[in-house]
């Protein structure tokens, strides 16, 4: 079955549920510091707007991207910022689902936008609870779903409302699905640059581009674990808890087409206190690797230079501290200088690419992260899946 699309589906005068993904980025000040996702969600809310449609944003905010991951639970801040964006009045609704809803989807006309609070205040929604998702329903007449970035998760949002409501993918969701695609049919060119620090949600990605694809380069604290397991001192940095040689799944750490840090840029904590760069192996039990070193950044950007494709994944070190953001910052203007075609992803990345100036410079940027990257290993995405889509036969 393949994917249903919005431009099949009726919604003119209908009250449309229409699922984003609003998990934007915040700093220690309660700021919003990067506002990609909301932009990219523009296209599909104009469109049922010119369609005359009452268009109920949904929403989830896991308050989990930013500084100290302490974001707010509210979504009337980001209702507010999303408003200045669009040059529209977006009226809040400081309830999920029930009386309250109901009254405020009501109260709204023909071609008004309304958000709803975030659907994690919510434990059905997580949960992927049926009754929850039918109380949803009972808010709208049809569901659009463009929150590509949540599409790994098979929320109650995501997965049961396509299946209670007519249904179809957003602009946002059906331009993902074609970069993505294309990437994948280019695998063979490609190179793949990954950081960040999770690296036990990312074996399957590495494992299958080391299989098919020309490079993977990791650097970033996802790179510690792998520094760890090849038996070279790693110190006090950041390292996935809990993780055996058995998770890595049969990563071969001797393939030739994986390249990880030779030095570093360590310090005793993350202020930047007793900076040093060392060869990777001779980092003290106190220190702290913080940034990829200027050797490892001059190998990344030699292979980077030769790459016919990139995709990119992931700060190179931690970028919120400026004093280790060089090996981010290189890796992006390297790529940037590639004449080959070159897409990103993740909410990290998009807000390093953003501090630089380079957003527009890439081929594209994709709005998801977690979804990028699963999609990218060939796993079946459950939002895409309530959706129609087969993958790329489908
Ligand atoms: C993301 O930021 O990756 C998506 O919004 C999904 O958020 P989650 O990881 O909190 O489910």
């Amino acid at each position: 079955m393949p994917l249903r699309k919005l431009q099949d589906l009726e919604v003119a005068q209908k009250t449309v549920l229409t699922r984003v993904d609003f998990n934007v980025a915040w700093d220690e000040q309660g700021n919003i510091t990067e506002t990609y996702r909301i932009k990219a969600a523009w296209p599909t809310i104009d469109y049922l707007v010119g369609q005359g449609a009452k268009v109920v944003l949904l929403s989830h905010l896991s308050g989990k991207n930013g500084f100290g991951q302490g974001g707010p639970r509210s979504l009337e801040t980001i209702a507010k910022k999303a408003s200045e964006i669009f040059g529209r009045e977006i009226k809040f609704c400081p309830q999920v689902k029930g009386a309250e809803a109901k009254k405020c989807v009501e109260e709204a006309g023909w071609g008004e936008i309304i958000m709803l609070e975030n659907l994690r205040t919510e434990s059905g929604e997580e949960k992927g609870d049926r009754g929850f998702a039918e109380q949803l329903a009972e808010l709208g007449d049809v569901y659009v779903n463009d929150a590509f970035g949540t599409c790994h998760r098979a929320h109650a949002s995501m997965v049961l409302l396509p299946q209670l409501l007519p249904s179809a993918a957003g602009l946002l969701i059906q331009k993902e699905i074609r970069w993505l695609e294309e990437i994948l049919e280019k695998v063979a060119d490609l190179t793949v640059v990954l950081g960040g620090a999770k690296i036990s949600t990312k074996i399957k990605f590495i494992n299958k581009f080391l299989n098919e694809a020309e490079a993977v380069i990791i650097g970033g604290a996802l790179a510690n674990n792998l520094l760890k397991f090849k038996g070279l001192a790693v110190g006090a940095s950041l390292v996935e808890k809990g993780l055996g040689l058995g998770d890595l799944e049969g990563l071969d750490l001797a393939n030739p087409k994986l390249h990880l840090p030779v030095d570093a840029v360590a310090a005793r904590d993350i202020q930047g206190n007793g900076r040093v760069v060392k060869a990777v192996g001779n980092i003290d039990g106190d220190e702290i690797i913080l940034d990829i070193g200027p050797e490892t950044r001059e190998i990344f950007s030699k292979i980077i230079a030769n790459a016919k494709g990139l995709v990119w994944n992931g700060p190179m070190g931690f970028f919120e501290n400026d004093d280790f953001f060089a090996g981010t910052k290189t890796v992006a203007e390297a790529i940037v200088a590639n004449k080959g075609f070159s897409v990103a992803g993740g909410g990290e990345t998009v807000l390093c690419l953003d501090r630089l100036g380079l957003l527009g410079k890439f081929n594209y940027v994709s709005t998801g992260g977690g979804a990028m990257m699963d999609f990218l290993s060939g796993d079946s995405l459950p939002g895409l899946q309530a959706l129609g889509y087969g993958g790329l036969a489908g």
